[in-house]
């Protein structure tokens, strides 16, 4: 066996599947195998139904499956077989000790990294695919190097840069790879080793070689970035709804600026997901831990601004909807994070259910791929919900719509029908700023987009 073209990846979610399933199509010289602990998880990747969904992935899995693409729960059999391996376990943010609500929970890495060293009865190249704080990969060379073996580990820094609903593209056409390793010759060699999978399909230039502390810290900042920007959009939305400019104006004048740009200036109930909350929180943790308050005060400032735009969201809700939505039908079109995926994790509808539960309001909640995602999420949640698969059903008899995720699909309903079949005065809040607003106006419905003029029928 050459196990140097023995491919193991450990953590079949969001970021294993798909990575591996593109590798895999790429490089057919390569075996790759998807190990989880989660039998239920490996069960559905061998299935017809995929454990996510993510366009262009089942069709992607369903060739390479089985031929030079396996998934496994046997984690101990993959890490003998291997040469290289993926680390790709969740890296929540703590919720007990020191740093809870902050650091990074580093326990399933951890123990990844344990099962390693038990379980290898050769060297082996180590990658880091999970987003970690900077100097994990020191810890991990260290743990790595407790085995008393006297194998030696190479430990790579290869952060996923791949965004949910556009993995598959964003794997197939990367802006860039980021591959950070140690200076020493093996490390270099390691580095090369990797690079060169990454080299079946993405064009050298792209292909970005630095240190592994570069790499590490690298991925945390991109994030914050991205978030950051969503989150300056969204504290304009709320000047502009108390001074009658317009969010959609706003954004394209100061993004048609090419030093600032288009990406990410649209306004919305405020960003979720599974990574920017916490890998900001995570900065800010590392700020704070090396002496830097007002560095990590910067950056927690753009979370404290997605929670008030959620908040915001809920307020101007119930404000508007005669100071109360007690007994009130309302009906949430999306409860995904954004649109294309069913994750979701940090989502801005599970904190605006849960306000508007609180408020008594009796939710029903329709979107094409996360049901089972929402169920799960409010599976503890008191209050009346109920989860339906048809958004006719959904907003019939209900005195208000809320868009919260932006699937296509919500902006090709036929809104006259949806309208006749609702309470009056008929409310829409449009989260993401989606819809023809004008159109709903002209229907009869009291329309609020964010960051700009409501539209309403009401004295
Ligand atoms: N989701 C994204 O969009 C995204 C993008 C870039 C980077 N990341 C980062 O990648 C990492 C993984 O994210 P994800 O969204 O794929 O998470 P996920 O929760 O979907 O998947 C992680 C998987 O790891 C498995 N696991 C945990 N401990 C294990 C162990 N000891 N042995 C074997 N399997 C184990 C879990 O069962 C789970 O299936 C995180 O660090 C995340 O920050 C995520």
């Amino acid at each position: 066996m050459n196990k140097g073209k023995n491919i193991l990846c450990i953590g079949a979610g969001y970021v294993g599947g798909p990575t591996m399933a593109v590798i895999a199509a790429k490089c057919p010289e390569y075996s790759v195998t998807v190990a989880d602990i989660d039998e239920n998880r490996i069960k559905a990747w061998n299935s017809e139904k995929l454990p996510i969904y993510e366009p262009g992935l089942s069709e992607l899995v369903k060739k390479v499956r089985g031929k030079n693409l396996f998934f496994t729960t046997d984690i101990a059999k993959g890490i003998k077989d291997a040469g290289i391996i993926f680390v790709s376990v969740n890296t929540p943010t703590k919720t007990f000790g020191e740093g809870a609500g902050k650091a990074a929970d580093l326990q399933y890495w951890e123990k990844t990294a344990r099962a390693i060293v038990e379980h290898a009865e050769d060297s082996k190249i180590v990658i880091e695919k999970s987003t970690l704080p900077l100097r994990a990969a020191e810890a991990m060379h260290r743990i790595l190097h407790s085995n008393t073996k006297g194998l030696d580990f190479d430990v790579i820094s290869n952060p996923e840069f791949m965004a949910e609903g556009t993995a598959i593209d964003d794997m197939h056409n990367p802006d860039r790879v980021l591959i950070g390793g140690m200076e020493s010759p093996s490390g270099k060699k390691a580095v090369k080793t990797i690079a060169d999978i990454y080299a079946h399909w993405v064009p050298r230039e792209k292909i970005l070689l630095t240190n592994v502390w570069s790499s590490e810290l690298s991925k945390l900042v991109a994030n914050a970035m991205l978030a950051q920007r969503i989150s300056s959009i969204n504290s304009i939305s709320a000047l502009c709804e108390k001074t009658d400019a317009d969010i959609t104006e706003v954004a394209k004048a100061v993004g048609m600026d090419s030093r600032i740009g288009p990406k990410f200036l649209r306004t919305s109930v405020g960003f979720g997901g599974s990574c920017f909350k916490k890998d900001i929180l995570n900065l800010v943790y590392l700020c704070e831990y090396y002496g830097l308050p007002e560095v990590a005060a910067y950056w927690e400032q753009v979370v404290k601004i997605n929670d008030f735009q959620e908040r915001r969201f809920v307020k101007n809700i119930v404000r508007n909807m005669f100071n109360t939505v007690a007994g009130k039908k309302i009906a949430v079109f999306g409860f995904a994070f954004k649109a294309d995926t069913g994750d979701t994790r940090e989502s801005p509808a599970i904190y605006i259910t849960k306000m508007l539960l609180e408020e008594r309001a009796d939710l029903a909640i329709y979107d094409p791929e996360a049901l089972d995602n929402a169920a799960r999420d409010l599976k503890d949640v008191k209050g009346k919900f109920e989860l339906v698969t048809d958004p006719y059903k959904c907003a019939k008899k209900s005195h208000a719509i809320l868009i919260l995720t932006e699937w296509d699909e919500f902006k090709k309903l036929d809104y006259g029908k949806i309208y006749e079949s609702m309470e009056k005065p008929a409310f829409v809040f449009d989260g993401r700023n989606i819809l023809n607003h004008r159109e709903l106006f002209e229907i009869g419905f009291n329309v609020f987009p964010i960051g700009s003029t409501k539209m309403t029928h009401l004295k």
